[in-house]
């Protein structure tokens, strides 16, 4: 199998999973389509606090030294009013997977990825309950939040599946060597851990 039919299995894959654990689907991209207008309205809002928190904080601020923060901010933006505009297909969640790898690249950790995702959402439930009745409110922000979780998800996935493909393809490792290295290293971690932390009773 090549690359990209492995990539577009591993979406359905958690795409399934997403389904039948969070009961994501087309009810949640239907009550995005209804409030997109408003939603697409706070993008500017949202997206100039996500950045100034980025910014804020030494450790996310250095990656703004290597690009211009306004050059991402316009593309999450992009990304933002896509989702929240409900229109979204397999492409686009391929597209997710691929982000993944960007933010790899530029050594952004997976916990930089779901901390920022949940600040996001945050947010965005601030401005819904200030914007709609309750229920509605409750509506919009349960399918922005499950579908931003399912999209950090394909990132994160991303994050794990390069790895492990550099191990394969680069180093030369087959599947079942990369598992079996990873069950080694588990049991020593899972030693050491049961050593040094306090016994529960
Ligand atoms: C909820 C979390 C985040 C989302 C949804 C998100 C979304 C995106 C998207 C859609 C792109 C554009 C991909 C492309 O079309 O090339 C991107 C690129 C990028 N993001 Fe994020 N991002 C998130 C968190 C972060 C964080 C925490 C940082 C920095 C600490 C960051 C830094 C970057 C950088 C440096 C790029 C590359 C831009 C470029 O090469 O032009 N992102 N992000």
């Amino acid at each position: 199998m090549g690359i990209f039919e492995e990539v577009k299995q591993k979406v359905e894959e958690i795409l399934e999973n997403a389904e039948n654990l969070t009961g994501i689907g087309e009810n949640d991209l239907q009550t995005l389509r209804d409030k997109k207008d408003i939603l697409i309205s706070w993008s500017d809002e949202l997206m100039d606090d996500f950045y100034r928190t980025l910014l804020n904080y030494s450790k996310t601020a250095k990656v703004f030294e290597k690009i211009p923060v306004d050059r991402v901010k316009a593309k999450n933006k992009k990304w933002y009013e896509e989702v929240v505009s409900g229109k979204l297909d397999k492409n686009f969640y391929e597209f997710q997977f691929l982000v993944g790898l960007i933010h790899i690249y530029y050594g952004i950790e997976n916990n930089i990825m779901i901390f920022m995702a949940q600040h996001l959402k945050s947010n965005f439930l601030n401005k819904a309950v200030k914007t709609f009745e309750t229920e509605e409110a409750i509506a919009v922000f349960k399918a922005f939040s499950k579908l931003v979780d399912f999209l950090i998800s394909l990132t994160v996935e991303g994050y794990t599946f390069t790895l492990k493909e550099a191990l394969m393809d680069i180093a030369g490792y087959t599947s079942g060597l990369v598992d079996t290295m990873m069950s080694m290293k588990l049991e020593e971690i899972y030693k050491v851990l049961k050593e040094e932390l306090p016994e529960k009773s």
